[in-house]
């Protein structure tokens, strides 16, 4: 039974076609994948705080509804992803727990303060960006759940980051001090971005193996510089620069060379260590305890429900 379970995984796997929730898979592919699915919910959730904190702050009507928007988009990706986790047997709760807990890793971005209204600009153009650039390989993941949950939420992201470059085109096209405003959100955002992609591939210990079960597509450095190939061009329209001044297209092996990343700052960070992680984690603790009265209304009118149709 195992071994005819192996050999037909073996055989989806090398087909490229898809697992699926009730297909025999290797309890590692399980878990691996519960990590990577449950961690990128949890930056779905933990992402919302840095943009709600400015949605009372918006300077229209027009950017706060475009805020709220993009706000409750991610919490529905959290959602997707959360219940797409679940498939593969770990509860809600459980997750919820790890998140807070801080047994579990969210993206290290997040971990980053939103200090000004064009770091919504950046959050936009540079974090959703380079989420996408992440995400759309993930839609050919070899796990059912997990591919079809990056279709729908790509094209979302997609309107995050033009929102996002929006943003900024407006300042830079605005006041001196505008600019300004939005060349400092770059300049913030620029290397933490870079880092969301994972570290060096050198060092990076699931690779191997995702990339053999087809979860992983390309390789953390090979998007990263894929990613700093798309925002070299966008910031020219932005008229602003990037803060690198390593940055180069290397012709011969026809990737970008970018500065030397602070892969010590990016282990700190996930680490739990970064400026923002105590607060992101009490906030969302907070809210989870503000939110109970919520779950035990919902549960006590699912009972009634159940009791009526007995
Ligand atoms: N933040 C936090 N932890 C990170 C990280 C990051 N940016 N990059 C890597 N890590 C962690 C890994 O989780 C792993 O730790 P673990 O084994 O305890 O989980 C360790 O560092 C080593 O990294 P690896 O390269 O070996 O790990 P992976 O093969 O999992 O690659 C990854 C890392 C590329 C982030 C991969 O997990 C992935 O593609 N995840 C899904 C994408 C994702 O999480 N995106 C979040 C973007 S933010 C977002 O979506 C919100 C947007 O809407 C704004």
């Amino acid at each position: 039974e195992e071994q005819a379970g192996q050999d037909r995984f073996n055989q989806i796997i090398a087909e490229d076609s898809r697992i699926e929730p009730r297909d025999w898979m290797p309890e590692a592919y399980r878990k691996t994948l519960t990590r990577q699915m449950s961690q990128h919910a949890h930056s779905e959730i933990i992402g919302m705080q840095p943009e709600a904190n400015w949605i009372t702050r918006a300077p229209s009507l027009k950017r706060k509804a475009i805020l709220m928007a993009k706000v409750q988009d991610e919490a529905g990706h959290g959602l997707y992803l959360y219940s797409g986790t679940e498939t593969l047997g770990t509860p809600r709760d459980e997750l919820n727990d790890q998140l807070m807990t801080g047994k579990a890793k969210y993206s290290s971005i997040f971990n980053y303060p939103a200090r000004s209204w064009a770091d919504m600009g950046a959050i936009g153009w540079l974090v959703d960006g380079a989420a996408i650039a992440n995400q759309v390989p993930l839609c050919r993941a070899s796990y059912g759940p997990y591919g079809r949950a990056m279709v729908r939420i790509c094209k979302e992201e997609s309107f995050h980051q033009r929102q996002g470059f929006e943003i900024l085109l407006e300042l830079s096209n605005g006041t001196p001090a505008q600019k300004k405003m939005a060349q400092d959100a770059v300049n913030r955002f620029y290397a933490p971005s870079l880092m969301m992609f994972g570290p060096p591939d050198s060092d990076s210990p699931n690779s191997g193996q995702s990339t053999a079960w087809k979860i992983k597509r390309f390789s953390n450095d090979e998007l990263r510089q894929r990613f700093v190939g798309m925002i070299v061009e966008q910031i020219k329209i932005l008229g602003l620069t990037l803060p690198d001044p390593d940055l180069r297209f290397d012709a011969e092996t026809g990737t970008w060379l970018h500065m030397d990343l602070d892969w010590v700052e990016f282990k700190a960070v996930i680490a739990g260590n970064g400026p923002c992680n105590a607060q992101r984690l009490q906030r969302r603790r907070d809210a989870h305890n503000e939110g109970a009265w919520v779950r035990e209304a919902a549960a006590a009118y699912a009972a009634k429900m159940a009791r009526k149709t007995e």
